[in-house]
């Protein structure tokens, strides 16, 4: 290439970034889609602090969004496994024997709950909707025992963080059993 062709394709490629950048920085509109949410400020501040939702076009389908949700809480319920496991069960503050047994089953919950939601990612895509309600159903079953656990011996935790992080996850899983409920 010549040294004007060179910079004309320069130009041109500089103009062609500039005029796409709005369209990546344009986020969808999530406020429908959490307004049929029981806990609509978490639906809407997860979704906005997520890198997931960046990648989105601006006009992206209600199951579109709604799989990114999920998508969202599975990464948290993977964070709060490995807090479960690291800052608390291999943890430098020991545990009585109880207290141990109960996380142990915690985190095992939690693991269950992000097979459950991956099914009912499956399930979404498949358009099986029984098996999208039962799976859901299974996920927030998983983390209500794992609440139900960590209350029996609340008052003997080291930390209330994790036990505060599993209340959070439950409240997402409620969030997306309620916008799955009113997709058509
Ligand atoms: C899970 O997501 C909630 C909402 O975005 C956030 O407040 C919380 O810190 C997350 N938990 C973990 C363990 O990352």
């Amino acid at each position: 290439m010549n040294p004007i062709a060179n910079n004309v394709a320069l130009a041109l490629s500089f103009f062609i970034c500039i005029s796409f950048f709005p369209l990546l920085n344009a986020m969808p509109d999530i406020t429908p889609t959490c307004e049929k949410t029981k806990h609509k400020d978490l639906c809407i501040g997860s979704f906005q602090e997520s890198y997931l939702g960046r990648y989105l076009p601006e006009n992206a389908s209600p199951k579109l969004l709604a799989s990114i949700i999920i998508k969202i809480v599975v990464n948290n319920a993977s964070d709060v496994s490995r807090n479960l496991k690291t800052t608390v069960l291999e943890g430098p503050v020991p545990l009585t024997p109880e207290v141990r047994a109960k996380y142990g089953i915690c985190d095992q919950e939690v693991v269950s709950a992000m097979k459950e939601l991956d099914k009912v990612r499956t399930a979404m895509e498949m358009s099986n909707r029984r098996s999208e309600k039962l799976n859901m159903q299974a996920a927030i079953t998983n983390t209500e025992n794992c609440v139900k656990e960590l209350t029996q011996v609340e008052a003997q935790l080291p930390d209330k963080k994790q036990f505060d992080e599993v209340v959070v996850l439950k409240e997402m899983l409620e969030n997306i059993d309620d916008i799955i409920k009113t997709m058509g």
